[in-house]
């Protein structure tokens, strides 16, 4: 499973990249809204950043303008995936964008019936949302199950994107299930990697590695 980051922030996506573990971003309105400087600055610096596909998500509420809109994102760079709402007009925008050969990654879904509409569109990516799910009292892990199996057993070439993560619990089983990709924000990231267990056995090697030194230091000739 390839690992995205899903952050507009360019500091968070240069120390998450430096880790070596990113193939992709995804960017949504809110958290464009939480950065400051031009929407095309940060998606020109964020394709600087990570080679791989980098979500440009629409705001309009038209087919119409959600093309126009696709087509203006599409053309900032040639990582860029246009992101569009799972709606009619969403589905029509895709279709379009797709004949296009612009790939687009329907965002939004819930469940495998949205998944299976997203993908017949044309959708190269569908994002089920994990989080917001479970919000709302459902299991939100079990839905994105329902939208695997139900595209692996389709003939589209589609990829499922693992969206609003909360915790490293959901990346883990979006990985076991054979989800494509998940898209995790910064702080996740840093749990994935904490663990108070690696940091107690590296201060014991470094402690060891010091006393051996100062030792071997002591005993050396003149
Ligand atoms: C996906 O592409 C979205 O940007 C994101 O995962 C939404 O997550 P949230 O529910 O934490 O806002």
């Amino acid at each position: 499973m390839k690992l995205f980051i899903d952050t507009a922030d360019i500091a968070e996506i240069e120390r998450i990249a430096g880790w070596g573990v990113l193939a992709g971003v995804t960017t949504n309105p809110s958290l464009l809204a939480a950065v400051e400087g031009s929407e095309d600055d940060i998606y020109k610096r964020i394709c600087e950043l990570v080679d791989g596909p980098i979500s440009a998500e629409v705001t309009a509420d038209t087919a119409k303008a959600m093309v126009k809109e696709g087509r203006r994102l599409a053309g900032i760079h040639p990582n860029i995936v246009v992101k569009l709402p799972t709606c009619a007009p969403g589905l029509t925008a895709t279709a379009e964008l797709a004949q296009d050969g612009i790939p687009v990654n329907m965002t939004l879904c819930f469940t495998a019936s949205q998944a299976l509409l997203a993908a017949s569109a044309g959708a190269r990516y569908v994002s089920p949302f994990v989080g917001r799910y479970d919000d709302i009292g459902n299991d939100g892990i079990e839905a994105l199950r329902e939208v695997v199996d139900a595209l692996f057993a389709t003939e589209y070439d589609v990829q499922v994107i693992t969206a609003s993560v909360r915790s490293p619990v959901h990346v883990q089983e979006a990985a076991k299930m054979g989800a494509d990709i998940a898209t995790i924000p910064p702080k996740v990231f840093d749990q994935m990697l904490a663990h108070p267990l690696t940091d107690k056995g590296l201060e014991k090697f470094n402690a060891d590695a010091a006393a051996r030194a100062a030792k071997t230091k002591g005993t050396r000739k003149k």
